[in-house]
């Protein structure tokens, strides 16, 4: 496949397209014949995520924004693509509270952009091959659950919180018209929270390491006790690569790792896994370093997913244990402090 990655200097993207361009994919029955990744570099992209694979000739960087829709169809013709893995979005929840414009636009609006370029690109140059849209969304645009309902799955209304979840959710509406009023070949996925490397430093698990790190306050909304549902991100990757390579077209799919946690244990892990491996440099208790501060407007409770769809109709499932990859994460921040 000749694959379009949108926003593949982000965090996902970026390991997704060492992912589609490594030694793995084929386990998902995926031939890649070249990545061509579109990135407008804002604040949270970061090119050299994507030095794995700089000199791989199958790889192209190209500096552009989704919601230029002339750049996107040159994109599209001059390298034959035939699936799009669209990832671009602005995706941090505070930003989104405080300036949901660039949301609107990037997420709402670009993916339509995105959606009409591909379809017009399929008009005059689809056939032969698979040709697909994979549209990569959130568990976010469920909601919230309470602690004792069952986890969301593909059949769960929407119910978006935030200006993120809405834009995404709206994002995602619009990506089942292109597929029901066109027939475009498009697959939504809906993913819970994602930790490892390469994640910007504005999101939980590294900022708290920064924070720990520099002896700082560790910033706990609320009581701590919101729940989210944690997926290391090579395994959102093979997930995403196993739809593109055999997922049904018109269908959703959500990948979740089976992994409740509560913010206020999750932060307490990452303090004591600091204290073990640079313990010269965390030498206080996490109850010393942790300061609950004002709950986030509008914060949601608890998410979990329900993956058995993925798993009963595709055969994925998430690998990756949460303590080695928690572990893991940690150390690789440790190694890499210019990005903390
Ligand atoms: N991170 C998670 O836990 C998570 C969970 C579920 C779903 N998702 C979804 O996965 C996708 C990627 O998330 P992420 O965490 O890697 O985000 P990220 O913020 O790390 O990366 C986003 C990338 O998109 C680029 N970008 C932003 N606006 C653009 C535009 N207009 N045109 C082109 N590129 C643009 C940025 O430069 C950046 O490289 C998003 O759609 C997000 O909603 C993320």
């Amino acid at each position: 496949m000749r694959i379009l990655v949108t926003g593949g200097a982000g965090f996902i993207g970026s390991n997704l397209g060492c992912h589609l361009l490594g030694d793995k994919p084929h386990e998902s029955g995926l031939h890649v014949e070249s990545v061509v990744t579109l990135d407008k570099l804002t604040y949270a992209g970061h090119l050299p995520a994507l030095n794995d694979v700089a000199h791989d000739p199958r790889h192209h960087f190209i500096h552009g924004d989704v919601c230029d829709s002339a750049t996107v169809a040159d994109v599209l013709r001059e390298h034959r693509i035939n699936a799009v893995m669209h990832l671009a979005s602005e995706s941090h929840v505070d930003r989104s509270i405080e300036n949901p414009e660039d949301f609107v636009m990037t997420n709402y609006v670009g993916t339509y952009r995105l959606l009409e370029a591909f379809r017009c690109h399929l008009v005059k140059n689809g056939g032969g091959d698979r040709n697909l849209f994979l549209h990569v969304s959130t568990d976010e645009v469920f909601g919230t659950l309470d602690p004792g309902d069952p986890p969301f799955d593909e059949d769960s209304p929407y119910a978006p919180n935030s200006p993120y979840s809405a834009s995404k959710a709206g994002s995602d509406h619009m990506a089942r018209a292109y597929h029901r009023t066109y027939g475009l070949p498009v697959i939504t996925t809906h993913c819970s929270n994602n930790y490892g490397p390469w994640q910007h430093s504005e999101k939980l698990i590294p900022h708290m390491i920064r924070m720990a790190l520099c002896g700082r306050p560790l910033p706990v909304y609320g009581d701590g006790s919101q729940v989210r549902d944690w997926i290391h991100v090579s395994d959102h990757c093979r997930a995403l690569a196993t739809v593109l390579a055999r997922g049904v077209p018109g269908r959703t799919y959500v990948i979740g790792g089976n992994c409740e946690i509560r913010n206020i244990d999750l932060v307490r892990q990452i303090v004591e896994i600091l204290n073990e491996l640079a313990p010269d440099r965390v030498t206080r208790p996490a109850d010393e370093l942790i300061a609950f501060v004002a709950d986030r407007p509008g914060h949601d409770c608890r998410y979990a997913l329900d993956p058995s769809r993925i798993t009963r109709e595709l055969g994925w499932r998430a690998i990756v244990d949460f303590q080695a990859g928690l572990r893991g994460t940690v150390q690789w921040y440790l190694d890499h402090p210019e990005l903390l």
